[in-house]
C-alpha cells in the first residue's frame, strides 16, 4: 500500500525534474558555460587566454610610388604598385600576469613577428619609394607656423638632404631605419616634447613585450564584464577626445568578448593604434573551421563617416571643423601629432574621390577588405579574424619649404595589413561543437526520459492503486457478508438453544 503511494511520489518527482529541465536547462548551462569561461588562474580558459594556442599572421600589402619625380615635377597624380603580401607569423603571450583581488587581472602583452617566406609574395629586403612620413608630418604641422621656421626648416632639410619620397626596404619601412629628422629633434627638442625614438618605423618596437600596462576584467564576479579593458596604464579613459563617451577604452582586445553573444549584441574592441573603440554589429551567421558556427561582426558602416553622415563623430574631431573625409579617422594626437588617417583597405566604406586620387588602386571588394571577426556566440570567443586597416598619411601642402612646394594637399595611402586568425585548434573546437550541441540535445533527452517514466510511473502506480482499492471494497463486502452470515448463525444457536 506504502509502496504504491512511493511510486506516485517518486512519478510526480519526475515529471516536475522534467518540467524544471524545461524551463531551467538553459539557465544551469549558462552558469556552467560562465563558471568555464571566467579566467581564472589554472583553468583552461586561463591557459588559452594567457598563450593562445593560435596561429595569428599579419599580412602586409605596401604601396609603392613609381612615379614620385613625374608627381613632384608634372604634378601627375601618384602612381601606386601594390606590393606583396609581405607576411609575419605572430606569436602572442600575456606575461607578468598578476591576478587583483576585485576581479581583475593586470598584464603586458608580447608579440613576436617572425617572417614568413613562403607565404610572402616578395621579401623583406624588397626596395620601396614611399613618402618621407617624418619629413612630411613636420612640414604638414609647420602650415600654421611663423614664416621664419618654416624657411628654416628648409634649409635644415636642404642640408641634411631630406627628400619628400624614401627609397627604403618593406623590412625598414617596418621595423625602423634610421631617420635624420628625427635624431636631429631628438637631439634639439626640449626633453618633454622628446619623441621616444631616433628611428622610424612603422611598427617600429612592435616585435616585444609591449610596455603598456593592461588591466581586464576576469568575469569571475560579472561575465558580463570578461575580457572588457578596466585600466589601460592605469587610466579608464583616453585624453584625446571631446566627450566621456568617445574617450571610452572598456572593450575587449578582440579574442574574447562577454559570452551569450546576440545579433542585437555591439561589441566593442579597443586597440591603442586605432586611438578609440571601434563598436561591431552583426552581420551574419557563418560557418567557421571544424564546422563551428558563428556569428561575424563588422564595424558598423557609419564608424568613419564624416560628421555630417554620423554627428556621433564629432566628438572625434577636437581641432575643427574641418573634420576628417567621409571613410577616414585622425588618429594624429595618438601617433606624436603626425597626420597619420586610418581606413580599410581600398577605401572600403570612404569617398570613392579617395581612391580616384591614385593611380593604381582597384575598387574595394568587401571580402578582401572589409574588417571582421567572427565569433562563438555562446562562449565569447573568437573564431575567424580579419583586422584590416590602411595607414593614410594626410598632407598639406606648404608652400615656403621648396622641397615640398609642389606636394599637392592629398591624402596618400602607405600601406594597409590584415592581421587575424583562421581558425582554433582542434581540440577547442571540438569541444565547442560538443558544447553547442550536446546541450540542447541532451535537454530533450532527459525532458523525454523524466515525462515518459514519470507519466509511466505514475500511471501505472495510479492504476495499481485504484485496482487495490476496487479488491479491498469487494473483500471488505464478502467480509460483511460473513459477518451476517455468522450473526444469523448464531441467532440461529441462540435459538436453537432456547427451544431447549
Ligand atoms: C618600387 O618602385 C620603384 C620605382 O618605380 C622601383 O624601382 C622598385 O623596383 C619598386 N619595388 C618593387 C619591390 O617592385
Ligand atoms: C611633364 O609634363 C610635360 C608637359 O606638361 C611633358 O612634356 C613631359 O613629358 C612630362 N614629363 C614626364 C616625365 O611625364
Ligand atoms: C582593481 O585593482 C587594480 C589593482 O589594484 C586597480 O588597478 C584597478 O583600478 C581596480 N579596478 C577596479 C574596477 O576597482
Ligand atoms: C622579432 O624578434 C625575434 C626574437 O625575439 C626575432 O627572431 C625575429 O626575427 C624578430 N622579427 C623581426 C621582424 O624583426
Ligand atoms: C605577387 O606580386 C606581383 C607584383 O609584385 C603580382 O603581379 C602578383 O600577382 C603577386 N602574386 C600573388 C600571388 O599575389
Ligand atoms: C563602458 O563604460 C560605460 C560607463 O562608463 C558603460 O555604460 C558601458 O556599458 C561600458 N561598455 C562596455 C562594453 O562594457
Ligand atoms: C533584438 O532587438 C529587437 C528590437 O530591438 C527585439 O525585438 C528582439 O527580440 C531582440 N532579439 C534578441 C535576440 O534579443
Ligand atoms: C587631425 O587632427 C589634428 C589634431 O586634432 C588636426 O590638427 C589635423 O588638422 C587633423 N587633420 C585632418 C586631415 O583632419
Amino acid at each position: 500500500m506504502t509502496s504504491r503511494w512511493f511510486a506516485i511520489a517518486f512519478a510526480l518527482c519526475l515529471l516536475i525534474l522534467g518540467v524544471l529541465i524545461t524551463c531551467g536547462f538553459s539557465a544551469l548551462i549558462r552558469l556552467i558555460v560562465d563558471h568555464q569561461v571566467a579566467l581564472r588562474q589554472g583553468g583552461q580558459s586561463f591557459g588559452w587566454w594567457s598563450k593562445p594556442p593560435v596561429e595569428p599572421i599579419i599580412r602586409i600589402f605596401v604601396y609603392n610610388v613609381t612615379n614620385a619625380d613625374e608627381f613632384l615635377n608634372n604634378g601627375s597624380k601618384p602612381a601606386l604598385d601594390e606590393l606583396g603580401p609581405y607576411v609575419y607569423k605572430e606569436t602572442w603571450e600575456k606575461v607578468d600576469i598578476v591576478e587583483n583581488p576585485n576581479g581583475t587581472i593586470s598584464f603586458n602583452q608580447k608579440k613576436v613577428y617572425v617572417f614568413s617566406e613562403e607565404l610572402s609574395n616578395g621579401s623583406e629586403d624588397d626596395v620601396v619609394i614611399v613618402p618621407n612620413i617624418p619629413m612630411l608630418s613636420a612640414t604638414s604641422q609647420s602650415k600654421h607656423a611663423a614664416r621664419f621656421l618654416r624657411l628654416a626648416m628648409a634649409s635644415i632639410m636642404d642640408i641634411l638632404k631630406i627628400k619628400p619620397f624614401v627609397e627604403v626596404s618593406v623590412g625598414q619601412l617596418l621595423w625602423g631605419y634610421e631617420d635624420p629628422l628625427l635624431k636631429l629633434a631628438k637631439d634639439v627638442v626640449p626633453k618633454e616634447q622628446k619623441l621616444p625614438y631616433e628611428e622610424f618605423g612603422l611598427m617600429y618596437g612592435k616585435n616585444s613585450t609591449s610596455p603598456d600596462r593592461v588591466t581586464i576584467f576576469s568575469g569571475i564576479d560579472d561575465i558580463r564584464k570578461y575580457g572588457i579593458i578596466d585600466k589601460y596604464n592605469g587610466k579608464s579613459h583616453l585624453p584625446h577626445w571631446l566627450s566621456e563617451e568617445c574617450n571610452r577604452l572598456n572593450g575587449t582586445d578582440g579574442s574574447i568578448f562577454p559570452p551569450h553573444i546576440t545579433p542585437n549584441t555591439t561589441l566593442y574592441i579597443y586597440d591603442k593604434d586605432l586611438c578609440r573603440l571601434l563598436p561591431l554589429v552583426y552581420e551574419k551567421d557563418v560557418i567557421t573551421r571544424n564546422d563551428v558556427k558563428g556569428m561575424r561582426f563588422t564595424p558598423a558602416s557609419n564608424v568613419f563617416a564624416d560628421v555630417e553622415t554620423n554627428p556621433d563623430n564629432m566628438c572625434f574631431c577636437p581641432a575643427g571643423p574641418p573634420c576628417a573625409p567621409n571613410g577616414l579617422f585622425n588618429v594624429s594626437l595618438c601617433q606624436y601629432d603626425s597626420p597619420i588617417l586610418l581606413s580599410f583597405p581600398h577605401f572600403y566604406q570612404a569617398d570613392q574621390t579617395l581612391r580616384l586620387a591614385v593611380d593604381g588602386m582597384s575598387p574595394p571588394e568587401k571580402e578582401k577588405h572589409e574588417f571582421f571577426i567572427d565569433v562563438q556566440p555562446d562562449m565569447g570567443t573568437s573564431l575567424r579574424a580579419r583586422a584590416r586597416i590602411q595607414i593614410n598619411l594626410a598632407v598639406s601642402q606648404v608652400i615656403d619649404i621648396k622641397q615640398v612646394a609642389n606636394f599637392p594637399d592629398i591624402i596618400f595611402p602607405i600601406l594597409w595589413f590584415e592581421e587575424g586568425i583562421d581558425g582554433l585548434p582542434d581540440e577547442i573546437t571540438d569541444l565547442m561543437n560538443v558544447a553547442a550541441t550536446v546541450p540542447p540535445k541532451a535537454r530533450i533527452v532527459l525532458m523525454i526520459i523524466f515525462f515518459a517514466l514519470g507519466g509511466l510511473l505514475f500511471v501505472i502506480a495510479v492504476f495499481c492503486l485504484i485496482r487495490r482499492s476496487h479488491r479491498q471494497s469487494t473483500l471488505h463486502l464478502e467480509g460483511s457478508n460473513y459477518l451476517a452470515t455468522a450473526q444469523i448463525d448464531l441467532a440461529k444457536k441462540k435459538a436453537k438453544e432456547n427451544k431447549k
